[in-house]
């Protein structure tokens, strides 16, 4: 029995590490907010692609993908690495791919108009799922520790690593509510505010995400006991990124699937 037992909790300690991402919570209240902010017209061509499903539908889809022969090309594809000596200009670029030029990449394909159905809806649940990543500050981190997979850390009384912690265990502490509660309560910019949080593009969100990663590192020491405390510091950040990554995939589906009404991305007025 006692055997069983410990098998079964070293198959679980192993699980986050076999996750990329934000944790589902985080992919599912992007695409939730993201999905109230499509126009007409993008709403229309969204349907028409996944089949009556929604952006909800396919936000975590990648995670599970990425680790089958199908997908493996995309492994890389959650992240991107700056390690400590570098800035995020002059890091080194990984060769297989990182999160912000698959972003680029899929959002220019599916743009361009010359992909079939299959591929269009590929490109469009890919986007969906990297918007969420560039968001997640563990997924901006170093190469050195993986991007804070092996940085070890405590959760209460439960020894982790600071991945996922900011995957999973920070957003779920932070509110017990589902997705669409999440979506509700964050989801109240103004829209001057919605209209600033756009501005630019992937690279510079990822900039954005890579500065909070510095800051996370510096106030996560290894060995560090995450209590109340760290939980109320970073609550606001995780909104904040939840709230900047449902937007700006609207920003961006709005703009390949409705670029007249590029005027109303942010509210998702006809
Ligand atoms: N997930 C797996 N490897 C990673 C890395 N190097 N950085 C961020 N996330 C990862
Ligand atoms: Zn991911
Ligand atoms: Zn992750």
């Amino acid at each position: 029995m006692r055997i069983y037992r410990y098998a079964l909790s070293l198959a679980v300690a192993a699980l986050p590490s076999a996750v990329f991402g934000w944790g589902q919570k985080g992919h599912d209240v992007t695409a939730a907010i993201a999905q109230r902010h499509l126009t007409a017209r993008t709403l229309a061509a969204v349907d028409s692609l996944l089949d009556g499903k929604s952006l909800v539908y396919w936000a975590n889809w990648l995670d599970n993908a990425s680790h089958t022969p199908e997908y493996e090309y995309s492994k890389t594809w959650h992240y991107k690495n700056v390690d400590q000596k570098d800035t995020f200009e002059t890091a080194a670029l990984n060769p297989k791919g990182d999160v912000v030029r698959a972003l680029l990449e899929c959002c220019e394909n599916l743009s361009s108009g010359t992909l079939s159905k299959k591929d269009a809806a590929l490109a469009l649940k890919m986007i969906v799922h990297l918007v969420g990543d560039i968001h997640q500050p563990m997924h901006l981190g170093r190469y050195s520790d993986r991007g804070g997979n092996m940085h070890v850390v405590s959760f209460f009384d439960r020894e982790t690593n600071l991945h996922s912690v900011w995957d999973s265990s920070l957003p779920e502490a932070a509110h017990k509510w589902s997705y669409t509660e999440w979506a509700d309560q964050i989801d109240r910019a103004s829209p001057a505010l919605s209209m600033q949080l756009v501005q630019d593009g992937p690279w510079q969100w990822a900039g954005e995400t890579y500065e909070i990663a510095k800051e996370v590192y510096a106030s996560t020491p290894v060995g560090y006991g995450i209590s109340y405390d760290y939980i109320a510091r970073w609550t606001p950040c995780v909104e904040q990124q939840f709230l900047k990554g449902g937007l700006r995939l609207a920003y961006l589906l709005n703009n390949i699937f409705d670029p007249v009404h590029t005027g109303n991305v942010v509210t998702g007025d006809e």
